[in-house]
């Protein structure tokens, strides 16, 4: 693959901004873009840096008009066995060819108006942060062009749910999988970034924790021609994307043990409170068991499970109040959304022990009671480490 210069505008200097914009099959949308772009990066020192995935016209139309462009335009053409990574390579990609001290991405079809681009590059370049969003939920923002209904839920439904995920490093950000961003070359390290499909902004956010963020509100518009590349495929690339993003930070975040020698003391001080609650929601849970299982003669495994919710709204009023007063991260719901979600995951490796247990012939209470302590240290280091990180 080669970079081709399709034109060159002004002295042969590198310019201070490389705009990029990843292209598959976008032929009817590179003339209007290309027309209300130039002009508005003329004056920002700008160049545009083109990274293609087409099978379509779309190198042949932007050869053209780029010679008429009022800005240096280059390609990168990605031939089909070179496309790794889909958006999410083609920005890199694109990215450790940029020349400028600032990068700024944005889609091919129109749908990040290019003045409201000019104007995030604007205001970026002036700052001093490393990261500028284009978000369309805060401020004077819409996400109106999105086209249907269901897009429209979808993609505020999923900011939710990233957000809960990352309730730390994207508190102050209202739209983490925007495709309009720019950012600070030196700021971003492209080796730590390995984006799988659409969501390349999510990737560098998680990926630089130190990075300063600041949001500018845009509306975005319909696309113009052709067709959105979204699909269901591309859904659960999205989905594998997340769950490599969390998994990865989680098991981190578990392994990582107190630095000092007061920060260990100081943790086994939570472990021993910890410890303690556990034992009074154990009472809890086996009373709320037995009441399941013996008056209202329900099945132990039924029994078990409710129980579980019972005595884990007992251990989170209370290790949530009493022992991470100062670590609490998000909502209450939210918070509590977390401490249910860990309990109930550990219920299902619970389960099939608590009955394997009762066929070798252990007492319901008993066996139910082993469960629960045999968790405990699982239960703390994910509580300590995970859902109220210091
Ligand atoms: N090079 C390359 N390779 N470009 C691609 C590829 C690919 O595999 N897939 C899509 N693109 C380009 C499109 O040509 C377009 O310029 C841009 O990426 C966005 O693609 P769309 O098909 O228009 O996606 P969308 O409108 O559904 O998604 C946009 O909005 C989302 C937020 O709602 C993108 O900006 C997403 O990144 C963003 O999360
Ligand atoms: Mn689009």
């Amino acid at each position: 693959m080669r970079l081709k210069e399709l034109r060159t505008a002004g002295e042969d200097r590198p310019p201070r901004l490389t705009v990029i914009v990843p292209t598959r099959n976008e032929a009817a949308n590179i003339p209007l873009l290309l027309a209300r772009l130039g002009p508005l990066l003329a004056p920002l020192d700008a160049e545009l840096l083109v990274v293609d995935d087409s099978d379509d016209g779309t190198t042949g139309v932007l050869t053209r008009m780029a010679a008429e462009a009022p800005i240096t335009v280059r390609l990168l053409h990605r031939p089909p066995h070179a496309r790794s990574g889909g958006l999410g390579g083609a920005v890199l990609l694109g990215a450790a060819h940029a020349r400028g001290e600032w990068v700024l991405v944005m889609d091919a079809d129109l749908q990040h108006p290019p003045e409201a681009a000019a104007t995030l590059a604007r205001i970026a370049m002036r700052h001093d942060v490393d990261v500028v969003i284009g978000t369309r939920y805060a401020g004077s923002g819409s996400s109106g062009g999105l086209d249907g209904a269901f897009r429209v839920v979808t993609s505020s439904w999923t900011t939710r749910l990233v957000k809960g995920m990352f309730p730390r490093r994207l508190a102050t950000v209202s739209d983490p999988m925007s495709g309009l961003f720019a950012f600070r070359r030196s700021a971003v390290r492209l080796d730590r970034m390995n984006p799988l499909g659409f969501k390349v902004l999510l990737e560098l956010l998680v990926r630089h924790p130190g990075a300063r963020v600041a949001e500018v509100a845009y509306d975005m518009a319909p696309r113009h021609g052709g067709r959105s590349k979204a699909s269901l495929r591309e859904g659960v690339t999205f989905l594998r994307h997340l769950a490599r993003l969390r998994g990865r930070r989680l098991v981190g975040q578990i392994r990582r043990s107190p630095r000092t020698r007061v920060e260990r003391l100081r943790e086994f001080g939570r472990m021993i409170a910890f410890g303690m609650i556990g034992l009074s929601g154990m009472v809890v849970n086996t009373a709320a068991l037995w009441l399941c299982y013996e008056p209202a003669r329900m099945h132990h495994l039924v029994g078990a499970a409710l129980a579980t919710q019972v005595s884990t709204s007992w251990n989170f009023l209370l290790v949530d109040s009493l022992i991470y007063r100062r670590n609490r991260h998000g909502s209450f719901a939210a918070r509590a959304a977390r401490f249910f979600l860990l309990n109930n995951a550990l219920l299902l490796l619970r389960l099939p022990v608590l009955q394997a247990l009762v066929w070798a012939g252990v007492g319901v209470l008993v066996a139910n009671a082993v469960t629960l302590s045999a968790l405990f240290l699982v239960r703390f280091l994910v509580n300590d480490r995970v859902i109220y990180t210091a």
